[in-house]
């Protein structure tokens, strides 16, 4: 025996062995049990190594599964014409070994998160996500079988990056679709449109941004950086609700940022105010206006979690790094040799959308939200951030914003 051990030769099944009076079962699910003929007793763990196992794999091709009259199952082998009450899968047994969840970091790739993931039941919708960091998410996401859509407001660009996609992999499922968040109109012919196509939703990315643009008012009459961050994404997920709630469980991320840290929304009676979300140009600055955006990011990713998470919808908000190399800095000759100079020590776009891809799929997140990550880690925002009750108000702000402009009907 010592010799067939040195080897690589002994027989690793003989511990497994059963002692005499036991037998082996599985349950409906797959469960391996055993079952004590003499004792008159059954339990999980393996009588001689105490290890709980299970089936490794579904039923062989041509084979079912059923109960006959006394609630005991048995196996039909169709091919082979044939019943058995031995589960065919017993032959194939896994040990049953508690995985923790990975642990990533800063360093961390998206496509790292998404490691031997089959996504191919799963619709993701990303908006922005024609470049940057949304480009880099929607690939991961469309590289491990995801159906992708891109939601982007430029036909072209959003175009290219289909192509470059499936350039990679020309199996991938990708599209883009119109969606212009400084539009309410546009959202929600977006949401229509995807409606349309009787899919499921299952991962909701908010990612469009813009930062320090010079100041611009939207059709709908408000700041077009605030009305792009939060208002447009606001409506968005008021739209597409049902297809959420009816794919449950679904998450949706909302990509915000550190910078949230340098403002607050709140007038002196604490209720978040319009003018300084949405102020005339005079009192416009473009950099006060993107925190404030953000600032909205995680106050509506907390509030949208708290009103959605008892439909099976969980929300969190994420920062994906600080100052990538995307388009962002481009309305702003300052912020384009700002981001030029910290080029060479930020993260890459892949490390940029690695949070978002973790908070879309990590399953030791299942049913949990109101949360905020950096670096695929769950961290604090700011004490205005986690308010409550600004949350709330934000809440119903945005609600009055999109009813005035939409109808009473829209939220
Ligand atoms: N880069 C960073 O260092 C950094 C840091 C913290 C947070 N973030 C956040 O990360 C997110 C992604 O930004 P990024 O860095 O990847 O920048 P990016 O490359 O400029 O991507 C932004 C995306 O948003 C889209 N977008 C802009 N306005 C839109 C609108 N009205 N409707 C629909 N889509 C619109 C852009 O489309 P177009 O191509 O048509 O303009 C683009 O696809 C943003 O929310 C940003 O605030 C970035």
């Amino acid at each position: 025996m010592a010799a067939l051990k040195y080897a690589g030769l002994d027989d690793t099944d003989s511990e497994d062995e059963l002692p005499p009076g036991w037998e082996e079962r599985t349950t409906k699910d797959g469960w391996v049990y055993y079952a004590n003929h003499e004792e008159m007793k059954t339990q999980w763990e393996h009588p001689k190594t105490g290890k709980k196992r299970r089936c490794a794999g579904a039923l062989p091709y041509g084979w079912e599964q059923e109960t006959d009259e006394k609630g005991q199952i048995f196996y039909v082998d169709h091919i082979n014409k044939r019943t058995t009450y031995f589960d065919p899968r017993q032959a194939f047994t896994v040990e049953d070994v508690q995985v923790k969840p990975k642990r990533y970091d800063g360093n961390t790739a998206a496509l790292e998160i998404l490691q031997g993931r089959d996504l191919s039941d799963k619709v993701v919708v990303i908006t922005g996500a024609n470049s940057g960091i949304g480009f880099e998410t929607a690939k991961s996401f469309a590289l491990h079988g995801a159906r992708v859509i891109l939601a982007c407001r430029n036909k072209t660009r959003a175009g290219e990056a289909v192509r470059l996609i499936q350039e990679e992999w020309h199996k991938a499922q990708v599209e883009a679709m119109a969606l212009d968040l400084a539009s309410l109109r546009s959202v929600k012919e977006f949401a229509q449109a995807f409606k349309a196509k009787n899919l499921p939703l299952h991962v909701l990315v908010c990612n469009a941004g813009v930062c320090t643009q010079p100041w611009k008012m939207t059709e709908d009459g408000l700041e077009s950086t605030f009305q792009i961050c939060h208002l447009g994404h606001f409506y968005l997920v008021q739209c597409l609700q049902d297809v959420l709630r009816r794919a449950a469980p679904a998450r949706v991320v909302v990509v915000s940022s550190e910078s949230h840290r340098f403002t607050d929304l709140v007038d002196s009676c604490g209720k978040v105010d319009l003018l300084l979300l949405s102020p005339p140009k005079k009192e416009y600055w473009s950099m006060l206006a993107y925190n404030r955006a953000k600032l909205c990011n995680i106050l509506f990713s907390n509030e949208l979690h708290r009103r959605l998470s008892p439909y099976g919808i969980t929300c969190n908000a994420v920062h994906p790094g600080n100052m990538m190399y995307t388009s962002i800095h481009q309305s702003w000759w300052l912020m384009t040799l700002l981001f030029n100079l910290a080029r060479p020590f930020t993260k890459s776009m892949q490390q940029g959308a690695a949070t978002t891809v973790y908070c879309a799929v990590a399953p030791e997140l299942e049913g949990l939200g109101g949360m905020y990550f950096n670096n695929c880690f769950r961290c604090l925002p700011s004490q205005e951030a986690e308010n409550e009750a600004t949350a709330a108000s934000l809440w119903e702000l945005s609600a009055q914003l999109v009813q005035q402009r939409v109808g009473p009907q829209a939220i």
